[in-house]
């Protein structure tokens, strides 16, 4: 992978470690987690974990997480086991801790869609085997990993790669500026007044990026951040949860929608991406997402790739 990394001063080993925000990783491990990523997209099958089992809780819904990561663990000779949160005793209060330790005597790794941050951490603190977040209220880092694998298909590196997300300053935004920041790449956020970015998480970045060699602009003028664009970046605008919010969110977000207009201010070779779901017609035309710029279907095969990469390595 053509990234420049400091020179290896150390086997990256990530065994035991959680995954709840790209934060807690640096740039060389997660060069490491691209590179077997797309080794696994050549040769998908393997016994790496044989006799493992992960356990997927889900408290919200999901098509690609939940199928991509049990696929993932198939194809490693392992199981995964489908937990809904309603269906559990934790729907009826037991806690998080208990969970946790139980779960700990049973499974080798537990990935969980949650409406909460500190939910993740309180489950990573409790237990004894890795965490993975599969989407939170603050991140979705495996999200960010596949989105960064298919970027480095298209542009074949990191640095100098400018990537502008447009719309919901949510989760998958964090994640991106934080991953962004993290393999040095100039990340634009342009989102209305009142949808910006988390305040500590645009700190995060910043410091990250500046560590990095990257950089991060946070910005509502959407016509100046595409402006030589490589990479179009959007996602839903209303989030799971925030249904009762919807026609305020289509009205302040209607301006940043990715459409062909807006893509034509880009680089003439812009990728556009979108993690899915995707309602067409709202933050992306029908036009733009169907068209020849988007590679929203690499984009979400590569979360199968790079989670096998997350499970081999932490599991
Ligand atoms: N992008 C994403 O996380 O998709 P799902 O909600 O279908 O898992």
């Amino acid at each position: 992978m053509n990234v420049e990394t400091e020179p290896k001063q150390k086997k990256v080993s990530l065994k035991g470690r959680h995954l709840l925000t790209w934060k807690d990783y640096d740039r060389e491990e997660i060069v490491y987690l691209l590179e077997r990523a797309l080794e696994m997209k050549e040769q998908p099958l393997s016994e790496a974990l044989a006799q493992k089992t992960l356990a997927m809780i889900f408290e919200k819904s999901s098509t690609r997480t939940r199928v991509s990561f049990e696929v993932g663990m198939t194809q490693l000779g392992g199981k995964a086991i489908h937990l809904n949160s309603r269906d559990m005793q934790l729907g009826r209060g037991e806690t998080i801790s208990d969970t946790s330790e139980v779960l700990s005597r049973y499974v080798n790794g537990i990935m969980i869609r949650t409406d909460s941050h500190q939910k993740l951490e309180e489950l990573a603190s409790n237990g004894n085997v890795p965490v993975i977040n599969g989407l939170c209220d603050i991140y979705h880092p495996c999200q960010a990993l596949a989105d960064m694998m298919t970027i480095y298909e298209q542009k074949g590196r990191f640095a100098g790669v400018k990537l502008v997300y447009t719309g919901d300053g949510n989760n998958v935004a964090h994640s991106l500026m934080i991953i962004g920041a993290v393999l040095g790449l100039d990340v634009v956020i342009a989102s209305p007044n009142g949808y910006e970015p988390l305040d500590f998480v645009i700190r995060d970045a910043e410091r990250l990026a500046a560590e990095n060699g990257g950089s991060l602009q946070v910005t509502s003028d959407i016509q100046a951040a595409v402006n030589e664009a490589d990479v179009l970046y959007t996602d839903v605008w209303t989030s799971m949860g925030q249904e009762a919010e919807e026609q305020e969110r289509k009205k302040a977000l209607a301006p940043y929608q990715i459409n062909q207009g807006l893509l034509e201010q880009a680089k003439s070779d812009v990728s556009v991406l979108h993690c899915l779901p995707a309602h067409r017609g709202e933050e992306i035309t029908a036009e733009v997402i169907d068209g020849e710029s988007s590679v929203v279907f690499d984009q979400a095969e590569n979360r199968l790739h790079v989670q096998k990469a997350i499970m081999e390595a932490l599991l």
